[in-house]
């Protein structure tokens, strides 16, 4: 094994579940003691309202948007977004520097989700963003930062929240590129760049990490130089308690980067206005009735989750179906592309709602999917999943089809189910939601 996998796999490892874990740390936390999943800027800073009449204002918005509100039996409410998030604790932030944009100010804003507002916190002149890449022309559009503040997750799933940030920054990124689909702009993604000055720029101390860079605009001839002067320090939750674990886990991930592709952009099978329809109304199953679902629909979600992820440095994500309950297909194990032979034939409901810690979603649904990979960044590998988890929400949505996101499952069982030597890095739930 590579030093590099062999470091990866040392946070994979130490983050697994198993029966016995599960039973010694159920997850149990006083929902009293929740730290606030919102970061906000001091009152003074300048904000600026997003307009639905705005073509780039709805882009920003509907990278983040808030969709739903639930209401619980005890009175409190939790306001739920365009991007799942496990647990719902929502450890990623959302800033943007746009540049060369008439009516907007060259600068570095952070959105507001539940007030749909962008607030101004860097005024740029000759600097940028840009001067933190390795191309460091300037970029006139939007170059948006995806960061985690990570307690909001480790608050209730410690050490294994180091995944769910990255998969929960996965699936932000996979809300940026919807956004840019149903708008029309071009974006691409990077996950390798100057971390460290950044988080220091922005004043994150060791509170909040950036995991990812997403692109929508045109390069330039000139080039940024590096931000004039730090950001202010502010906390994005109201308190704060370090795990090394973390940190440490976040730190290994740039030290050896996956090998280089050529760039290609994805064409999802379905037009904007399906996208936009499902991205507005996308929320996690959390029932399903074991009916089957069309081989055309599992077929639409395979094409969508299929498509490349526009940017020059990924992992090899490989993906596993169970197939429990669709028309014309024999239930079992396929692996991508799903219409290639069977692996191994069998009904395997029992097993799917058990690996996935006795999850009925798991076992009530039409087909489960688990992505693997063998990886050399833990970090790029789990956004990847995110990514394409997005994907497969959004389509199974436009279909009317439930869809849930399940990160917690036995990982040695998984691997042993599906007789792979790849690690386990997420799982995903498709099916149908009502009796008839
Ligand atoms: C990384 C990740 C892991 C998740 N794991 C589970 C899970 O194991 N079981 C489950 O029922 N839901 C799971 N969910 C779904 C979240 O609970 C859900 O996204 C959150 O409550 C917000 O609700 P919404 O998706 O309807 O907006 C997961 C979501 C994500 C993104």
């Amino acid at each position: 094994m590579l030093l590099s996998s062999a470091i990866a796999n040392k946070y994979h490892e130490a983050t697994k579940h198993t029966p016995l874990s599960v039973q010694i740390d159920p997850n149990y936390v006083d929902p009293r003691t929740q730290p606030v999943a919102f970061k906000t800027y001091p009152h003074f800073f300048r904000r600026f309202p997003l307009e639905p009449e705005n073509s780039l204002h709805r882009f920003l918005s509907l990278t983040s948007a808030i969709t739903y509100q639930k209401e619980y039996r005890d009175g409190t409410t939790q306001l739920l977004r365009v991007q799942p998030s496990a647990g719902g604790l929502y450890p990623t932030e959302l800033y943007v520097q746009i540049r060369g944009i008439k009516g907007m100010l060259d600068g570095i804003y952070h959105l507001e989700p539940q007030n749909n507002v962008l607030t101004l916190i860097y005024e740029l002149i000759d600097d940028g963003i840009e001067g933190y890449l390795h191309d460091d022309r300037l970029i006139h559009g939007c170059i948006f930062l995806v960061s985690c503040v990570y307690f909001r997750s480790s608050w209730k799933y410690k050490k294994r929240s180091l995944r769910y940030c990255f998969l929960d920054s996965g699936h932000h990124l996979g809300a940026i590129e919807a956004a840019a689909y149903i708008l029309g702009y071009p974006y691409r993604l990077l996950f390798d760049f100057d971390r460290l000055a950044l988080n220091e720029v922005f004043g994150f101390e060791n509170k909040e990490f950036l995991t990812a860079v997403a692109i929508a605009g045109e390069p330039k001839e000139k080039t940024a130089r590096r931000l004039r002067s730090p950001m202010p320090i502010v906390s994005g939750s109201d308190y704060f308690e370090p795990n090394s674990f973390i940190e440490a886990g976040y730190d290994d991930t740039f030290s050896e980067m996956p090998r280089r592709y050529s760039l290609q952009q994805p064409i999802f099978p379905l037009a904007p206005p399906q996208w936009l329809q499902a991205t507005q109304q996308r929320r996690s199953a959390r029932r399903f009735f074991p009916r089957p679902i069309s081989r055309d629909d599992f077929g639409m979600v395979c094409e969508a989750l299929q498509q490349p992820i526009p940017s020059e440095q990924l992992e090899t994500v490989e993906i596993f179906a169970i197939v429990q309950c669709v028309t014309d297909m024999q239930p079992g194990i396929y692996r991508y592309p799903f219409s290639q032979k069977i692996l191994k034939a069998g009904e395997f409901q029992k097993q799917t709602g058990y690996l996935c810690i006795n999850q009925a979603i798991a076992r009530d649904s039409a087909v489960v999917f688990f992505f693997t990979a063998r990886f050399d960044n833990y970090r790029i590998a789990l956004n990847q999943a995110g990514i394409i988890g997005q994907r497969i929400y959004l389509a199974a949505t436009a279909l009317n089809i439930g869809c849930s996101g399940i990160g917690a499952f036995f990982d040695d069982e998984v691997q042993a189910f599906l007789e792979t030597d790849r690690s386990i890095l997420y799982a995903m739930a498709i099916g149908q939601t009502t009796k008839e």
